[in-house]
């Protein structure tokens, strides 16, 4: 073996890690996102209405049927599905949170207050005044032909009131 073959030899290893080094500064530069998503306002009202229906519906028969910690339970889950409504600024072009806040929370503290008591009579008078605050809600915002009831006769669930 002559020198040269020699040195080519010694020095290829360092040839193909200097190669190597020199591959890994390419840095492949990503296609940068320029996704400006802007966060929409535009929440799915008739949505949480639902929620709001189901929760004050069962809150009828848990008074209805004098069961404290039920009514309690309904009651709570109605006033943050009001607190989600509250959040809804405007839906169609129509002011939505505040006017829900203005209307509703006034009707709460009663409620609040009767079933706590166990006091039957209140509860269900209270619970009445919340039904009418839907729909003076839905009055106010041009839905007057979404009329909420009071919740009588049997209780279409599978649950135990
Ligand atoms: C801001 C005032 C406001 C309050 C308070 C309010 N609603 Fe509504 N509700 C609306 C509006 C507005 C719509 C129509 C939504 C749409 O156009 O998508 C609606 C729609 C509905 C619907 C139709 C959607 C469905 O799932 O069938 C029901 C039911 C309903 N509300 C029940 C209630 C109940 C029950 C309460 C009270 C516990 C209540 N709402 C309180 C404004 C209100």
């Amino acid at each position: 073996m002559n020198r040269l073959a020699i040195m080519s030899y010694l020095f290829a290893p360092v040839v193909l890690l200097l190669a190597a080094l020199a591959g890994c500064g390419h840095t492949t530069i990503a296609a940068g996102s320029h996704d400006t998503h802007e966060v929409e306002d535009d929440v799915e009202l008739a949505t949480i209405m639902g929620e709001m229906q189901r929760h004050s519906m069962k809150l009828g028969y848990a008074i209805n049927a004098q069961n404290q910690r039920l009514a309690e339970f309904y009651l709570h889950e109605v006033e943050e599905t009001l607190e989600e409504i509250k959040a809804v600024r405007e839906h169609d072009g129509l002011p939505i949170g505040h006017i829900a806040g203005v209307i509703v929370n006034p009707a709460l503290p009663p409620l609040d207050n009767a079933i706590e008591a166990g006091d039957w009579t209140a509860a269900n008078k209270a619970y009445q005044g919340l039904i009418e605050a839907c729909n003076n809600c839905h009055t106010a915002t041009q839905h007057e032909f979404i009329v909420i009831l009071p919740a009588t006769g049997t209780p279409p669930f599978n649950q135990k009131f």
